[in-house]
């Protein structure tokens, strides 16, 4: 379908209408009290922005445009990782939410049918949302805005509706006291008409007790007009925003409460899913077992009759169907757990390929290195893969056999089927199916346990020998 207003780009989704949506995360985030910009601190895993950019329309004929905080180079990392397609544009003074939204300008120009804004910092947002916002711009609506009833309406914008239209947005400080204890409020994400947007916005002015340039004074802009502007309204735990950690802690809350749902909506079977703290973006398979007290930090997949054992910390990480982890494991970045693996109690892997059937049961650090099929990996056994300058690579062959509490040098290549004798430090590669052994050779004394105790009890020091 093609969008109908002429700008000759091609919309696909569910609306028909191209879209170019504005997210604003150039704020501090004072009241974060964080060096840390905002709308980069992490609810289930995820920064706040990656889930605004989630929900936002996507696909094609919608264009995203991100603008930014001066300095604030990690924020455009983050939306160059998630959207590589997105435009991004430096707010270089804070001059209001309508002189934000015009840091894009060179986006706005683009045209597109719809254009929304939205604010980055409020992270349970819904695609859906923006979709059922868009709908009435198809009708002929100028503008939609999104309300929601306010618990406490105190520092919200205040809708103000006349005979079922909206009117005017009015800012608490410029709000009358009729018009703050109305306790509809804006939630600040707004959807134009993409042809009239720029003409409207462009007026906006800043005669207002905090002299800024506010977004919401478009509607009574539009009414002026003589265009229509409507309410969309929704929840208001949908559009709560973040502005301080005990807020991100709530979010965080809810948040999981709904992972966990979905999990166990799933098929993931788990005793105290109240002890579980998921990603947004964990996968997982059929039959899958987590045990209580278990965090999964983003990039974790878990395939198949998995068995995620109590206590035990994942990020990024694939685990292969029916493998068993834990009681107390932690699985770093870039772990790939083939079929049946086994990671046993404080075990720790990272950057490591375990193929399948490999076992590593109990005390032991793996990293940077790959464990070939069926290898199984004795306690205290530890890849040193770091110099103090580089890291370096261990490879261990398929079916090898490395002896408890031994330590693997790296760079270092243990063999097919090769074994490793207990207490081993070893340094150099080994053959496949070859025996290495590096230790001092044991001496025993007949009876020298027996002579210790008595000159002990007698108060003598032993002799030598
Ligand atoms: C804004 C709305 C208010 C709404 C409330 C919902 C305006 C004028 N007011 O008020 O109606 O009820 O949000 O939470 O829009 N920002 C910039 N550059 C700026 C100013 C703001 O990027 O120059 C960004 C901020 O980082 C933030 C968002 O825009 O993400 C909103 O700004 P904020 O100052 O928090 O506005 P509120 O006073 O909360
Ligand atoms: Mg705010």
């Amino acid at each position: 379908m093609t969008g109908k207003s002429g700008t000759g780009k091609t919309a696909t989704d569910k609306t028909g209408r191209s879209s170019l949506t504005i997210v604003l995360a150039a704020g501090e985030g004072t009241r974060m009290r964080s060096s840390v910009p905002k709308v980069l601190h992490p609810v289930a895993g995820q920064s706040l922005l990656a889930h605004v950019l989630g929900a936002a329309p996507k696909g094609t004929g919608a264009s995203l445009a991100v603008v930014i905080g001066p300095g604030h180079d990690a924020v455009t990392a983050e939306v160059k990782r998630l959207r590589p397609d997105a435009a991004t544009f430096t707010q270089h003074e804070r001059l209001g939410t309508a002189h934000a939204v015009l840091s894009a300008r060179d986006a706005i120009v683009g045209g597109a049918d719809d254009l929304v804004g939205v604010f980055g910092d409020t992270p349970r947002i819904s695609s859906a949302k923006f979709e059922r916002l868009r709908a009435p711009l198809k009708k002929g609506a100028a503008l939609a805005v999104l309300g929601f009833r306010a618990a406490d309406p105190t520092g919200y914008g205040r809708l103000l509706v006349e005979g079922g239209r909206l009117v005017a947005i009015r800012e608490q400080a410029d709000a009358s006291p009729q018009e703050r204890a109305i306790g509809l409020c804006n939630a600040g994400v707004m959807a134009f008409d993409g042809r009239q947007a720029l003409a409207i916005i462009d007026k906006i002015g800043h005669a207002n007790s905090k002299g800024e340039y506010y977004l919401t004074d478009a509607v009574s802009i539009v009414r002026d007009l003589g265009l229509e502007a409507v309410v969309i309204e929704t929840s208001e735990d949908e559009v709560r925003g973040i502005n301080t950690k005990a807020q991100l802690a709530e979010a965080e809350q809810v948040m999981q409460a709904r992972l966990r749902k979905a999990a166990l909506d799933a098929g993931v079977t788990m005793i105290a899913p109240e002890t579980v703290y998921l990603a947004a973006d964990t996968s997982f398979g059929n039959d899958v077992t987590i045990e209580p007290f278990v965090v999964i930090g983003p990039g974790v997949s878990i395939a198949d009759g998995a068995v995620i054992h109590s206590f035990s910390h994942i990020v990024q990480a694939s685990i292969g169907k029916h493998a068993s982890v834990g009681p107390y494991a932690r699985l770093r970045p870039g772990t790939s757990l083939g079929e049946g693996v086994r990671i046993g109690n404080f075990v720790e892997t990272k950057a490591a390929t375990l193929e399948a059937g490999a076992k590593v049961n109990h005390l032991s650090y793996i990293g940077d290195a790959h464990v070939g099929e069926g290898a199984n990996i004795g306690a205290g056994t530890i890849t040193c893969n770091y110099d103090g300058f580089s890291k370096h690579k261990t490879e261990i062959g398929k079916g090898a056999f490395v002896g408890t509490n031994s330590s693997l040098v790296a760079p270092v290549k243990i063999g097919n089927g090769a074994y490793i004798g207990s207490g081993s430090v070893i340094t150099k590669n080994v053959p496949d199916d070859a025996m290495a052994v590096e230790r001092s050779q044991q001496t025993t004394r007949e009876g020298g346990a027996a002579r210790y105790r008595e000159m002990k009890t007698r108060g003598k020091t032993p002799k030598s020998g």
